[in-house]
């Protein structure tokens, strides 16, 4: 016998798809692979420097649980200047974002209690959900109001065992940004009914005409808000495994401790490399964004102009999340345009149930592969 929490995880879609795509590629295939959720970048040569000179100079030595003070205040300091969160180094984690995403259901939630999880949304907010013993209850983002989140759905989601609400701004993987409008509609609903917001950030410096709010600055969140965030995508730095939560001291508390258990601290010359890319030039950030607004320009055009193809302008992150006018499921689909045209997405369905009818293609690629894909996804979709 298994543990029963662990064992109803099912693995994670992309991951899935990426092998897959993997499998044919050695056999010698030509796969275009715009399954993962990474930049295609290099991590810029000052973060790397940073890290190479902390290996020089010995930090190789477990660092305080909750991260280096310099790296926290760092942190702290950005929140401050650029997010309007209130943080101090005390109410911050470094950590994966990943494990951030962890650590905050495991805190907060109680056996039994809801956790209302924008559908379709990233991966890992429902299984985390499950493995502390929680329920994940879907609130649906509306592909005909540009995935915004409806609030009237969002309040008829609520129960009296509601604990959580998920908040997604920019999303993954329909590249919706919540309007500082909406984030306060969602605040005044978790205030009213004294709800705790999980607010995954991470993909807050890639957006495109438009801009990122944090729901943790709003009057009244700080104090209920678990903000997650991290430099995988903005400094693309996904192999080094660096991120952070912003939370109260109660909470924070709680985070800590489960870090001491598990992680004990994040790798101490990369929490160097962190500090590096909070502080030194911004320009790496900006022209990585520019790119992927670029791609994604050329990208949405190209698949709007495919039959049988819709796709709303993502207004963040570096997702497509276009509608297949198709006989046939996403998953099906998906293997269909992986096995039979070559070129590897994730299937919609793996986001929820409202992902149904979509792929996610990732445009985190060159424009050369962006250009490839968009013929064999033309090609694939004639061969049905
Ligand atoms: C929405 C979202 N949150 C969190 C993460 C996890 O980030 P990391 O790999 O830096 O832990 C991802 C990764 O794809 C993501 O898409």
């Amino acid at each position: 016998m298994y543990n029963k929490r662990a064992q109803a995880i099912p693995p994670s879609a992309t991951l899935v798809f990426s092998a897959e795509a993997r499998k044919l590629a050695n056999q010698g295939i030509d796969i275009v692979t715009l399954v993962a959720g990474e930049p295609d970048f290099d991590t810029p040569a000052h973060i790397t420097e940073a890290a190479i000179e902390a290996l020089r100079a010995g930090k190789t030595r477990y660092t305080p649980i909750p991260g280096i003070p310099e790296l926290r205040e760092a942190i702290a300091r950005k929140c401050v200047g650029v997010n309007g969160i209130q943080a101090t180094l005390d109410d911050v984690l470094v950590t994966p974002t990943k494990m951030g995403v962890f650590y905050a259901l495991q805190a907060l939630v109680e056996e039994g209690d809801e956790v209302i999880i924008p559908d379709p949304s990233w991966v890992s907010y429902g299984p985390c959900t499950t493995f502390a013993g929680g329920v994940g209850v879907p609130a649906a983002l509306l592909c005909n109001r540009g995935f915004c989140l409806d609030i009237e759905t969002l309040k008829s989601a609520i129960t009296p065992r509601t604990k959580v609400i998920v908040v997604n701004s920019p999303c993954n993987p329909t590249g919706g940004v919540f309007t500082k409008e909406e984030n306060q509609a969602i605040a005044d609903l978790a205030i009213d009914n004294d709800l705790w917001v999980l607010s995954d950030d991470i993909y807050e410096k890639l957006v495109y005409d438009t801009t990122h709010n944090s729901i943790a600055s709003l009057p009244g969140m700080f104090e209920r808000t678990i903000t997650l965030n991290g430099f995988s995508k903005a400094y693309a730095m996904t192999g080094w495994r660096l991120g952070w939560v912003i939370a109260p001291p109660e909470v924070m508390g709680i985070m800590r401790r489960l870090q001491s258990h598990s992680l004990t601290c994040s790798t101490s010359f990369v929490q160097w490399a962190g500090i590096a890319a909070l502080e030194g030039c911004q320009d790496c950030v900006e022209d990585m964004r520019v790119q992927f607004q670029q791609r994604r320009d050329f990208f949405v055009k190209g698949l709007n102009e495919i039959a049988g193809v819709t796709c709303r302008m993502p207004k963040g992150a570096f997702y497509a999340f276009p509608a297949f006018d198709v006989d046939m499921n996403s998953n099906d689909l998906a293997l269909h345009l992986l096995k039979n045209a070559h070129v590897a997405g994730t299937p919609g369905s793996a986001f929820g149930a409202n992902g149904e009818g979509h792929v996610r293609f990732s445009y985190a690629a060159s424009m050369e592969e962006l250009g490839k894909a968009l013929e064999r996804i033309e090609k694939g979709l004639a061969m049905l």
